[in-house]
């Protein structure tokens, strides 16, 4: 009802009725104003006056009626822990393919390598529930699809030049605008869930932490809707998700990379290895040729480039 109140409300800019509202709904006037009063109390700002109502202003927060599309599959919350583990508890209750855990905040938030990744007001923070048909083996793919799309979001919806660093962070200038977390669970041979969480940098102030990185806001030079730019992604992700588990995936992330040819020092918990990147394999390692001319393959680990 909701979503389809805010769409009777986008369509006349003046005003409408209550009573119009009603006869389109096929619902009382009680039941309209009820719903109405909802929204505003979840920060839409509405003029109820005695000729009808009309749409003032509204918060960018992307709640589930924001994308009728999905609205079933959307879970948002103000605050969680980390959508990481909320989209883990929804898989493993059975939470259909492509479900969506959005909040505007993390109190603790999860980065790669067991980093804290902060979580501030302003950023976008969501995690895609993937049920596919795949061996573990080549799960990976799918994280390096999730990280073109978001590079091709952002440079041609946002005019953004968004590269690719190995594995799957986005950058802009060699700041980082974003990050990837991944986590799956497999039973035998074949996947379960495969849990994919995006943090993006949009209109918070990621340089307080991070001198390095960089947001959306900063660079565009105004603020950037979150739940426009939430669904123009998950729109181009759900468009061609067969080709996610192809690996000609990995050709489509190099056309975005920012790390092949350059030399590298890559971390893991276990051994740190300096080389030039000359490569990512169909599975989606690195490879690293060190000084002694060996080919290190990678399959995880940070990069940096010198
Ligand atoms: C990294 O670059 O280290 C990965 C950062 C991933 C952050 C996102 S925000 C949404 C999801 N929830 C989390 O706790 N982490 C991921």
């Amino acid at each position: 009802m909701k979503k389809q109140i805010l769409q009777l409300l986008r369509q006349n800019s003046h005003q409408i009725s209550g009573e119009k509202l009603s006869s389109v709904l096929g619902v009382s006037r009680v039941t309209v104003w009820k719903h109405i009063k909802g929204l505003i109390s979840h920060g839409y700002d509405i003029a109820a006056t005695a000729k009808g109502y009309r749409l003032v202003d509204e918060p960018d927060t992307p709640f589930a009626w924001e994308d009728p599309e999905r609205s079933e599959r959307i879970h948002y919350f103000e605050s969680v822990g980390s959508t990481m583990d909320v989209a883990r508890d929804l898989a493993r209750k059975g939470c259909p393919h492509l479900s969506i855990v959005v909040a505007d905040l993390q109190g603790e938030g999860r980065g790669r390598m067991r980093r804290v990744w902060h979580s501030d007001d302003g950023g976008l923070y969501f995690t895609i529930v993937l049920r596919l048909a795949m061996p573990p083996q080549h799960i990976g793919r799918v994280n390096f699809y999730a990280s073109s799309i978001l590079a091709e979001t952002l440079r041609e919806d946002y005019a953004v030049e968004a590269n690719v660093k190995w594995p799957n962070d986005i950058l802009v200038d060699g700041r980082k605008l974003c990050g990837m977390l991944s986590e799956m669970e497999a039973e035998g041979e074949m996947v379960t869930f495969l849990n994919i969480g995006i943090g993006i940098n949009v209109n918070n102030d990621p340089t307080l932490l991070e001198p390095e990185a960089m947001s959306l806001k900063k660079l565009l030079n105004r603020p950037i809707i979150r739940k426009e730019l939430l669904r123009a992604y998950l729109n181009r992700f759900e468009q061609n998700l067969d080709f996610a588990m192809s690996e000609a995936v990995i050709d489509r992330w190099k056309t975005y990379n920012a790390t092949l040819g350059h030399s590298v020092t890559v971390v893991t918990h276990n051994e740190t290895v300096e080389g030039i990147a000359v490569d990512v394999d169909s599975d989606g390692a690195l490879l690293v040729e060190q000084a002694d001319g060996t080919i290190k393959r990678m399959i995880y680990g940070d990069c940096f480039h010198e």
